[in-house]
């Protein structure tokens, strides 16, 4: 049955950008159909100073198609010798939106991060004072600890003796894939909140090893099992403030991807509005959409939504998959959801 939606134009609360050329290829993809986009730091070096920032939005700023009306949200990558002055100087600036906290090693150009929390008190600090959030990729890195229980033990061990140190520190727990993080973001009334991907909403652990190998489904967090995918989907389809979207659109080459030790991350930009509405229809939540994409987030980090609006549609005959993006760099494959998608952007409309 045909159906359309048409919903307050969306943010994407945490997306990969990269640089140069591959920039160039997909960030047309997050313009076309958000109106703003939180851009995560981990390029090859880091966007660490408010300077590092400076430059990063020239060049982000030469890649938004004209007419777009996108606006991106920079973010800083904290590292153990971040000056909590240039954090503030940058923020106070309107440059940046929040920071970032990568343990080192835990994922893609994470090796500058942070080692021993204690060393960023003081910025973790200054960030409180002056309200600047603090986005976290919550995930231990001792290789003692099993790859699935990496959050788990992150909460525990980080992130609330964290919190705990650091009151009125606004956190955002990034791309939650289990059960104990949604759990330990409903547990806390304030100044705390989650984004979820489009693929912790439709994969489980299964899926990165259905029939084979399957490296366009090897992310990180890595997906857990499914009865955490089935936690976060209550999660975003609840309605709760607390829940926003952050797609965590991450290209890298197929090269990449495709080999011996393969890239983590998942391309989702062009479909990720398709596959969550595709999600929100099949929980009977079509009318919480708006909450997760477009209003939860902005009220979080304390902006008003957008003033645009994105109409979704739903067509009888399943979408055709969607093609490989071509970049200078090589071609990077889109977000599979394995199965049929009805839904496609039909239209956007700007302030
Ligand atoms: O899968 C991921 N890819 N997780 C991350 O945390 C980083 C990202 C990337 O930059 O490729
Ligand atoms: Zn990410």
């Amino acid at each position: 049955m045909a159906a359309e939606l048409t919903i307050t134009r969306p943010d994407d609360w945490h997306v990969h950008f990269r640089d140069g050329a591959m920039m160039q290829s997909v960030l047309p993809d997050t313009a076309a159909h958000f109106g703003r986009a939180l851009v995560m730091p981990n390029l090859v070096p880091p966007v660490v100073t408010k300077s590092d920032a400076e430059s990063y939005l020239e060049r982000i700023k030469l890649c938004i198609p004209e007419g777009a009306g996108f606006t991106p949200l920079l973010t800083l990558y904290l590292t153990e010798a971040t000056d909590p002055d240039d954090v503030a100087s940058a923020h106070a600036a309107g440059l940046i939106t929040a920071v970032k906290l990568y343990p080192a090693g835990a994922t893609t150009n994470s090796d500058s991060g942070v080692r021993e929390v204690k060393k960023v008190a003081p910025v973790l600090e200054r960030m409180a004072e002056i309200g600047l959030p603090l986005c976290v990729h919550g995930e231990v890195t001792d290789p003692e600890v099993d790859i699935f229980d990496r959050e788990a033990v992150f909460i525990e061990k980080v992130l609330d003796p964290l919190r705990q140190r650091t009151p009125g520190l606004r956190v955002i727990m990034e791309h939650v894939t289990t059960e104990d993080g949604v759990q330990y973001v409903q547990s806390h009334q304030r100044d705390l909140a989650a984004t979820i991907t489009t693929h912790h909403l439709m994969i489980n652990r299964n899926h990165i090893f259905q029939g084979g190998i399957r490296p366009h489904y090897y992310c990180l967090p890595i997906a857990k099992r499914e009865k955490h995918r089935l936690a976060l989907r209550q999660a975003a389809v609840s309605g709760d403030k607390r829940f926003f979207l952050g797609t965590d659109s991450a290209p890298h080459v197929d090269g990449a991807k495709e080999s011996a030790c393969g890239c983590a991350g998942v391309y989702n930009a062009p479909n990720t509005l398709a596959c969550v509405a595709h999600v929100f229809e099949e929980e009977n939540a079509l009318d919480k959409l708006e909450a997760f994409v477009s209003l939860n987030g902005a009220a979080f980090y304390g902006i008003p939504a957008n003033g645009g609006t994105v109409t979704l549609k739903k067509q009888v005959e399943p979408v055709a998959a969607m093609d490989k993006l071509r970049t200078a760099d090589g071609e990077v494959t889109v977000f599979d959801p394995l199965c049929d998608v009805h839904w496609y952007v039909e239209s956007i409309t700007q302030e």
